[in-house]
């Protein structure tokens, strides 16, 4: 893939046998499981796109509503001329509404694990902005990134919409947001979208639409494992779950075997019974205050929250403790 209006391109994708060695591992416990980031190869991307304009799929809708309501009290207390850096930036929806509210924006650094998916979205940004000064990033944004060469001085915002932060444990949670406020070092802003708490039928209609892309997104996991890691799964003999659970509350995505059978990955063999599932995913939900308190354990401060009519979602801006 050829990088042509990107002022710069930086690969740190993590090697293949990170995947295998992830892969191979969490299929080896008494609980099967793998991590969310293995979903997001160029067609998992794809899917999860089509599955952000589900009507189902409130998520996103909500955000661009609150990113685009709040649009000035957003340029109120966010500096202009500031590098933005997006965490796992995907298509470039959402970077538009804040780059609007904010009115001028210096530099935008996209950073996503999918390579392919990520250069073809910058790569956009950067053609329809000429102006701008635009870098894509290909990392794991789990682990801490050293940007400080590429950000340069001047004001920073970083940008984690999407609630992204659902998909860690509140801990992890807290650790991925102490290397943020890191990265983005003390008085930097931090702009972060957050689920909220909502009753069980609303999330299960995100998280198990009739229309069977979530599914499909869930399942795609599997065809990655058969393509990258020479795996032999029958996708056919798996079926999409899509579990609430409380205390606290999230949704598990499952893959369920539907039968007895055996999986082959390279040269490893995985027994699963019939009913036994891979835990594929976790989506943690908060309320504003336990999401603030996450934030405040991280070393950040709380600035602002914005909430939408019905209270389905949530977008918190924090800057770094100085
Ligand atoms: C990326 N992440 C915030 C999505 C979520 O809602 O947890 C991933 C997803 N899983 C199923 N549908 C969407």
């Amino acid at each position: 893939m050829t990088v042509k209006f990107l002022s710069r391109f930086v690969d740190l994708q993590p090697p293949t046998s990170d995947f295998r060695q992830d892969i191979l591992a969490g299929l080896s416990g008494p609980q099967k499981k793998t991590l969310p980031k293995y979903f997001y190869n160029a067609e998992g991307s794809r899917i999860f796109e089509q599955i952000c304009d589900l009507p189902s799929y409130y998520l996103t809708r909500t955000e661009c509503e609150i990113l685009t309501g709040y649009k000035s009290k957003l340029r109120d207390i966010l500096p202009a001329n500031a590098t933005v850096i997006e965490f796992g930036s995907g298509n470039n929806k959402k970077i538009k509404l804040l780059a609007a509210a904010v009115g001028t924006i210096r530099s935008y650094v996209a950073v996503d694990i999918s390579r392919n998916y990520l250069i073809e979205s910058a790569e956009a940004y950067a053609r329809a902005n000429p102006n701008l000064v635009v870098t894509a990033i290909c990392a794991d944004f789990n682990y801490p990134i050293d940007l400080d060469e590429i950000l340069g001085v001047g004001p920073r915002i970083g940008f984690f919409p999407g609630s992204t932060i659902g998909n860690l444990s509140p801990n992890d949670a807290i650790v991925f947001l102490r290397n943020i406020a890191t990265v983005l070092g003390p008085g930097a802003f931090f702009v972060i979208g957050v689920d909220l708490e909502k009753d069980f039928q609303t999330l299960i209609a995100a998280y198990d639409d009739v229309e069977g892309l979530t599914a499909k997104f869930n399942l795609n996991l599997l065809k990655h494992i058969n393509e990258q890691l020479n795996g032999d799964f029958d996708i056919r003999k798996f079926q999409h779950r899509a579990i609430y659970k409380e205390n606290p509350t999230r949704i598990e995505m499952h893959l369920e075997s539907r039968e007895d059978q055996k999986v082959r990955i390279d040269d490893k063999i995985f027994h699963f019974f019939v009913g036994e599932t891979i835990h594929t995913e976790n989506s943690y939900k908060y309320t504003i205050e336990s999401f603030q308190y996450l934030a405040i354990s991280a070393g950040f401060l709380a600035c602002a929250v914005m909430v939408d009519p019905e209270k389905l979602f949530s977008v918190h801006v924090l800057e770094v403790s100085r």
